[in-house]
């Protein structure tokens, strides 16, 4: 499926496609950071492996930020509402428990996966540079969903709940940063 977008003047989709990335990467990092907090009290086990994935995310926030300083495009629109929803949505779950921390990060990276498959196709011999960020953090993306899956009971309740408000919330969120 192509990459739709509204594109400033000037702007190249692979710019565009940096900023939404470095956004969703902060929102990302938010939504462990908060999920560490509350699984501190609700799921003290999973707190090492939300600590690990954080700094996953950390790295990729920082990889997309350095093509935002080499494009000299300035952070995407949604960034802090990436920021703030994450957060809440991290605290939230957190809060629910082991099975709700899991579902979230499954459906989050599965979207994100979809889109970041989509990207490269997209920006496959067009971008370079934009290319590679996107590659740096394929693996990794992937591994957040398998491991995170590999807690989820199979048509558990908050799988069914959680899944698909998350993940349209996350579709949502990168539809709004390829249009504002
Ligand atoms: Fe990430
Ligand atoms: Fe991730």
């Amino acid at each position: 499926m192509a990459v739709a977008a509204r594109l400033k003047l000037g702007e190249s989709l692979a710019d565009r496609v940096m900023k939404v990335d470095h956004a969703g990467e902060h929102g990302a990092v938010c939504i462990y950071s908060a999920q560490i907090a509350a699984a501190r009290w609700r799921a003290p086990d999973l707190v090492d492996e939300l600590r690990h994935f954080r700094d996953h995310e950390r790295g990729h926030r920082t990889r997309f930020l350095a093509e935002l300083e080499a494009r000299g495009v300035a952070r995407c629109r949604s960034y802090h509402l990436c920021g703030t929803g994450g957060a809440i949505l991290g605290f939230v779950t957190g809060l629910l428990g082991r099975h709700a921390i899991a579902a979230t990060t499954v459906a989050v990276e599965r979207v994100v996966l979809r889109h970041l498959h989509e990207q490269v196709a997209a920006l496959d011999g067009k971008d370079a540079a934009a290319l590679a960020a996107l590659r740096f953090i394929l693996a990794e993306e992937q591994e957040h969903h398998d491991t995170s899956a590999g807690h989820l009971v199979a048509g558990s309740w908050w799988t069914r709940i959680i899944d698909p408000v998350v993940a349209a919330s996350t579709e949502a969120v990168i539809w709004l940063g390829m249009r504002l």
